[in-house]
Formats: structure tokens, C-alpha cells, sequence
């Protein structure tokens, strides 16, 4: 039996996105969470720009496409997602027997958010003979209205095992997809999204830091605009910006990114220093605010209660699966 609190808190998940109830301050969140994933069996999948204290109470801490693999893969019982929407979306997709949670329902993304469904499927209608690749930074709309889904570890790859004459939309993340058009010398068709938070950084503040440090190198994900990479000595997902950090020979780097992977980059290389590039405005804005919904009380609770649940409709589950698997059987042709 639940109390009249938590009855309440239960009540209000659809609006608040999680569930707002008092946790004990003196509890010790950390070995609560270890305990309950034993008793449950459940995993904790976290994405590299969570907080610092959920990465380390993790099971598994990745890049989309590591993390895409990992859910495909586990034989938990619970998958605990810490990440957004679209990725514990994803594990659903590739778990339908098995209970996935989101810590915070509301923990979106915005390129996700730049693809509505029916404009996309307008826009793909209008092109017929265009092959569908979109970023896994999508909806299961997007997905199911899709071939093949690629992330930023692979998606070079897979457009370059495309017949070089195949037209392909690529959809939603513009930046991404024009650098793949450079690296692949192709020329999608890109749709006009993209991530509010690789957007932000400031081109006039970077060239400045580089100045001042001249012994540090610039490195930046795709999601980055083009005039941003252009600046980079490196670029690439989250896990290859983490290995490039490790083998480098440079002991400082300005990272383009969310500030999160600092967090693993410092724990790989504690001898080298990190700068995370600054955003155009004074803010936080390289934080991800939807990735940052997520905190280790609501990790708790999550697993606790076993909810925020992801529901999904068979129909677009089963539609939304092929383009995914799609991507994991490439990945692993590719030994990714
Ligand atoms: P990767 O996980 O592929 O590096 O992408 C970063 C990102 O923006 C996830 O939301
Ligand atoms: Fe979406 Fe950008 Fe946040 Fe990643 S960092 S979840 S792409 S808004």
C-alpha cells in the first residue's frame, strides 16, 4: 500500500515527468542504487553528459552507439536509462519484454525536437527516391519513417557503404550531416535541425583561448557548426573524443562538447587539463539541459518504483526496429 504522498506523487508523474517524492537526506543514494540493481536485476546505462555522480554508479557509460549496443545486448531484467528521451526510446525498441525507465520523462533533446513527424514525412514524400539515414537523436516516428539510423561513431561508415549514387536524405542534425557530405564528398540532403547545445559555442571566445593556450588543441563533435570544425584537430563522438584524449600526445585540450565526458577525460588522463569551450553567452549553456533533468534522487526513486516507465505501441515499435537494427548489424561488420 502505498502512502497518501506517494499515491500523489504517482498521480502527478504524466505532468511533473518523474516522481516528485522526499527522499531521506541522510540515505546513502549510492549503495541504495547498487543494492536495488542486485535485487532487481537492472542495469544502469548512462550517457557520457550525465552528472558526475550518476556516471559513477553506472554499469555501463557510453556514446549513443555504445550505449544502443549495450541495451541490445543485456539480460537485465530493468534497463535504467540515465540519458533523454530518445535513447531509453531506443532501448525499448530493442527490449520489448523488458521494463525501461527514464529517471525524467521530460529529459527531451532538441534535435530530436527539430524533426516533427508529419512535416518529415512530407519532406521524404517529396523525394522517392531518396535513401532515409537519421541521426538515433530522433523520435520512433522519425525512426520508423527511416532506413537506416546511424549515430556519430558510425555514421560516416555507413554512408560510405552506400553506392556512391544513391540519393539519401539525411535528417535531423544539419552540422552532422554536412560533415558528413565533406568527409564522404556525397551530397545529402540534410534536414534543417539541430542541437541547441553544439550551437552554442562561441568561434571569437575558442580562437581567443587558443591564443592564450597554444599548446592545447581544439576538439569538437560533429554536432558542432562547420566553421567550428574547421578550428578542430580532432573531431568526433563522445567515446572517440575521450580516446583521442587518452593517446594524444597534447596535454591540454578545449574540449567542444557537452561538459559531462570532461568527467571520464579527467579520470583517463589525470595529468592533462581540460577547458571546456565557452559558450557565446555567459551561461551554462554547454550543459545539456535536458541531460542534466536527470539527478541521482530521481536515479533512485526510478529504480525504487520502477517508474517513469517507456510504453510504446507495438505497431511503431516493430517499425521503428528495422533502421535500428539495420545500424547495429552494419556497426558490427564495420568491428565497431
Ligand atoms: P554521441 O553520444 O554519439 O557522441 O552524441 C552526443 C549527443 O549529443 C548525444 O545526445
Ligand atoms: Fe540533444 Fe544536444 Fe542534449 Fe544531445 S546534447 S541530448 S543532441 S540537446
Amino acid at each position: 500500500m502505498y502512502t497518501k504522498e506517494l499515491s500523489f506523487a504517482f498521480d502527478q508523474l504524466p505532468k511533473n515527468g518523474f516522481l516528485d517524492v522526499e527522499v531521506d537526506p541522510t540515505l546513502d543514494l549510492v549503495a541504495e542504487i547498487n543494492r536495488l540493481k542486485k535485487e532487481k536485476n537492472a542495469v544502469l546505462l548512462a550517457h557520457y553528459y550525465q552528472t558526475n555522480d550518476i556516471q559513477d554508479v553506472a554499469d555501463f557509460l557510453g556514446d549513443s552507439l555504445g550505449l544502443a549496443q549495450q541495451a541490445a545486448a543485456t539480460d537485465a531484467d530493468i534497463i535504467l536509462f540515465a540519458g533523454v528521451h530518445f535513447m531509453a526510446e531506443t532501448a525499448k525498441i530493442l527490449n520489448p519484454n523488458k521494463k525501461v525507465l527514464l529517471p525524467d520523462l521530460k529529459a527531451g533533446c532538441s534535435l530530436a525536437d527539430s524533426a516533427p513527424a508529419d512535416l518529415f514525412a512530407r519532406f521524404k514524400a517529396e523525394h522517392p527516391d531518396h535513401l532515409v539515414i537519421s541521426y538515433i537523436n530522433c523520435t520512433a516516428d522519425i525512426k520508423a519513417l527511416s532506413d537506416i539510423i546511424c549515430t556519430s561513431s558510425n555514421a560516416v561508415k555507413i554512408v560510405e557503404s552506400l553506392p556512391k549514387d544513391q540519393p539519401i536524405i539525411f535528417a535531423p542534425d544539419k552540422n552532422l550531416g554536412a560533415w558528413i557530405n565533406k568527409m564522404t564528398g556525397r551530397q545529402m540532403l540534410l534536414w534543417n535541425g539541430s542541437c541547441m547545445v553544439h550551437e552554442i559555442f562561441s568561434l571569437e571566445k575558442i580562437t581567443q583561448l587558443l591564443v592564450e593556450h597554444p599548446d592545447a588543441e581544439f576538439i569538437a563533435h560533429p554536432e558542432c557548426e562547420a566553421e567550428l570544425l574547421e578550428l578542430a584537430s580532432f573531431i568526433g563522438s563522445t567515446t572517440a573524443l575521450l580516446k583521442y584524449t587518452q593517446n594524444s600526445a597534447a596535454q591540454k585540450f578545449i574540449v567542444g562538447t557537452e561538459t559531462g565526458i570532461i568527467h571520464q577525460m579527467e579520470l583517463a588522463s589525470p595529468q592533462k587539463t581540460f577547458i571546456p569551450a565557452p559558450p557565446t553567452n555567459n551561461c551554462a549553456c554547454n550543459d545539456c539541459p535536458h541531460m542534466k533533468l536527470n539527478t541521482l534522487e530521481k536515479v533512485y526513486l526510478a529504480l525504487k518504483y520502477e517508474q517513469p516507465e517507456i510504453i510504446m505501441e507495438e505497431c511503431l515499435r516493430l517499425r521503428s526496429l528495422a533502421p535500428i537494427q539495420r545500424m547495429l548489424d552494419l556497426s558490427a561488420q564495420f568491428g565497431l
